[in-house]
């Protein structure tokens, strides 16, 4: 949006061009306390944020303060492929959970309650989420909560894509459901996703105070502050117009059914329609054993790697995400790419016997 660069540029003309306070600047930390109080309900102060290099830096840094080698660390699939490796750089131990796509890929209590163990440290939700864009209602994150205290988990809320939601749907995160769980929780969150900055690399951290503190000296001695040009146009995406916010929404959701048009189209294969974010994450496992030219598919990594030979479209395969079966598309491109990537698609997947 065109106030968010004239912010950066001023900003620049302004000479707030030095470092700032390793944690970022109090005007960014005001405006994600307001945009949380606003959004959530919920009421922070200045010390329970610290923004960070883009949401993945604050995820990261996260990580680093709290876990501990041998930690366990639940991570629901299909996950975003940064959570494991992240976490596992710690010396903690990942433990992937398969959601179904039945469940709307949501974990269920019960399969949360089968993998805790005396060393369990942490659960992580992402929602809306990607790869699935499947978003967790209030009542499926109530059914996981008793669960949560009653093992005294930290839970990490991913909520960068929560304000691209469809259909009008509730926000609502862990945190939200009553003082004990926003005690325990971490809000990662970020300007990437939802103003279209993701060069600009501003994401922050909401949550306890004293780990936040932690967490800003592992900063301080690996980044320091964030761009301070960045943290300026990030007060200008929270505290101002938030229109185009709402026009994106509604064009991705427009995106969103094409896309889901297009892949009933494909014989065979299924798709969990997404509640938000920019993804789709459809069951191509029908296409698994054919083959073309001697070529055989036999899984969502050679499925990837012919389409972007034959049609020359990117996509992620789902073994990236934890699940094999699947593949991953984004939308967040024009309408005209989309339908002739599709074309692409189809006649690449018709071309298999
Ligand atoms: C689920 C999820 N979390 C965090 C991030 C990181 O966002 P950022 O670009 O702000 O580092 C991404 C980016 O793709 C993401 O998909």
């Amino acid at each position: 949006p065109l106030h968010i660069q004239a912010a950066a540029i001023e900003a620049i003309r302004d000479g707030h061009t030095r470092y700032t306070a390793v944690s970022g600047i109090n005007e960014l930390k005001d405006a994600i306390v307001d945009t949380v109080q606003k959004d959530y309900g919920l009421t922070y102060r200045r010390d329970n944020v610290l923004v960070s290099c883009g949401g993945k830096h604050a995820l990261y840094n996260l990580f680093q303060t709290l876990l501990d080698p041998d930690d366990e660390v639940i991570i629901p699939a299909p996950f975003w492929v940064s959570y494991p490796d992240m976490v596992e750089l710690t010396g903690a131990k990942s433990v992937e959970v398969p959601t179904r796509e039945i469940d709307g890929f949501k974990l269920r209590p019960e399969q949360l309650e089968k993998v805790l163990t005396p060393k369990t440290r942490m659960l992580i939700l992402n929602s809306p989420s990607n790869p699935t864009g499947a978003h967790y209602r209030r009542d499926e994150l109530d059914a996981l909560a008793e669960t949560i205290l009653r093992h005294n988990l930290t839970v990490l809320s991913d909520d960068i894509y929560y304000r691209i939601l469809f259909d009008g749907q509730e926000w609502v995160n862990m945190a939200m459901l009553g003082e004990r769980l926003k005690e325990r929780t971490f809000i990662a969150n970020g300007v990437s996703k939802s103003y279209c900055m993701t060069g600009w690399r501003i994401g922050y951290l909401v949550g306890d105070a004293a780990v936040l503190s932690a967490a800003s000296k592992i900063q301080s001695q690996s980044t320091s502050n964030p761009c301070s040009i960045a943290q300026w146009a990030s007060v200008a995406a929270l505290n101002g117009p938030q229109e185009d916010v709402e026009k994106m929404v509604q064009i991705f959701q427009e995106r969103c059914s094409y896309v889901l048009k297009r892949l009933a189209e494909i014989p065979g294969v299924t798709c969990y329609k997404p509640n938000g974010a920019f993804y789709v994450f459809p069951n191509f496992s029908c296409t698994f054993g054919k083959s073309v030219d001697g070529r055989v598919i036999k899984g969502s990594l050679d499925l990837a790697d012919y389409l972007m030979e034959k049609a020359n479209v990117a996509v992620v395969p789902g073994s990236a995400f934890g699940e094999d079966s699947c593949l991953r598309f984004s939308y967040a491109i024009s309408m005209e790419e989309l339908t002739e990537g599709f074309d692409r698609i189809s006649r690449a997947i018709a071309a298999l016997k």
